[in-house]
């Protein structure tokens, strides 16, 4: 295997994991919240939205995903184990990551780590397109986290972990905006 490729293999479930984390925290989170940093309380919550009259026919259908999810893997099939580069148009940090790992990395690892939608980064109705600068803070966000991994944590000493590792959510924590405190 090439090196790019393991070192994207290693990001796509280092981001996957820290997902898994952040799930696995953010109860204790929300429970420890101090009054003060505490949200404000939602508002009040509107009326449920008059229900569709119940059909008697069929039964409902499995959950459909998003019609941009399906056109996406659509675009990919066959090519899932392929160098996302060679399958996207525009890979700029993620070469070597396989084209069937990107989705999953933008689905669990950027929007829930992040708190955030596709459109956050993305310039609607083109993923390819750079016009949208936050994308490009994610790519050196995605190098940050690299290193850190690579290259910081791994020279500290007496870590209680064989292979330590952070993710998005490790700071982010389900949002955009990390919190100092
Ligand atoms: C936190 C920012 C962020 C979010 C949120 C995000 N993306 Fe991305 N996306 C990126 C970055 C950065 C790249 C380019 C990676 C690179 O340059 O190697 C990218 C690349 C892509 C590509 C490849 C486009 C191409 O042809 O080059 C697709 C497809 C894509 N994203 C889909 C999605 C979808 C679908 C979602 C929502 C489920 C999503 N992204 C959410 C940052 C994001
Ligand atoms: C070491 C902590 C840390 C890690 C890890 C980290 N981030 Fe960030 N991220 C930050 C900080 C701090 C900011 C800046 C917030 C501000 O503007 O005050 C930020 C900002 C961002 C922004 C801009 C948000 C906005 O709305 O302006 C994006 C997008 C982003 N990060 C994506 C990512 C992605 C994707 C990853 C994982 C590949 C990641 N970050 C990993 C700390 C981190």
């Amino acid at each position: 295997m090439k090196k790019g490729m393991v070192i994207g293999l290693f990001y796509g479930l280092v981001l996957l994991m820290g997902t898994m984390n952040y799930m696995s925290c953010a109860k204790k989170i929300t429970q420890e919240a101090s009054p003060i940093t505490a949200s404000p309380p939602a508002p009040p919550s509107t009326p449920n939205p008059p229900t569709a009259p119940a059909t008697a026919t069929a039964p409902s259908p499995p959950p459909q995903e998003p019609p941009f999810v399906a056109a996406i893997k659509e675009k990919i099939k066959g090519k899932e184990d392929l160098p996302a580069e060679e399958v996207f148009e525009n890979i700029k940090v993620m070469k070597g990551v396989k084209a069937g790992n990107i989705l999953p990395i933008m689905m669990e690892g950027f929007n829930k780590s992040l708190g955030v939608r596709c459109s956050h980064c993305h310039a609607r109705g083109n993923w390819a397109s750079d016009d949208n600068p936050k994308k490009q803070v994610a790519r050196e966000m995605w190098e940050m986290t690299g290193k850190i991994n690579k290259e910081l944590l791994m020279s500290i000493k007496n870590l209680e972990s064989a292979q330590p590792a952070i993710a998005c959510a490790t700071c982010h924590r389900g949002k955009a905006i990390p919190k100092v405190e």
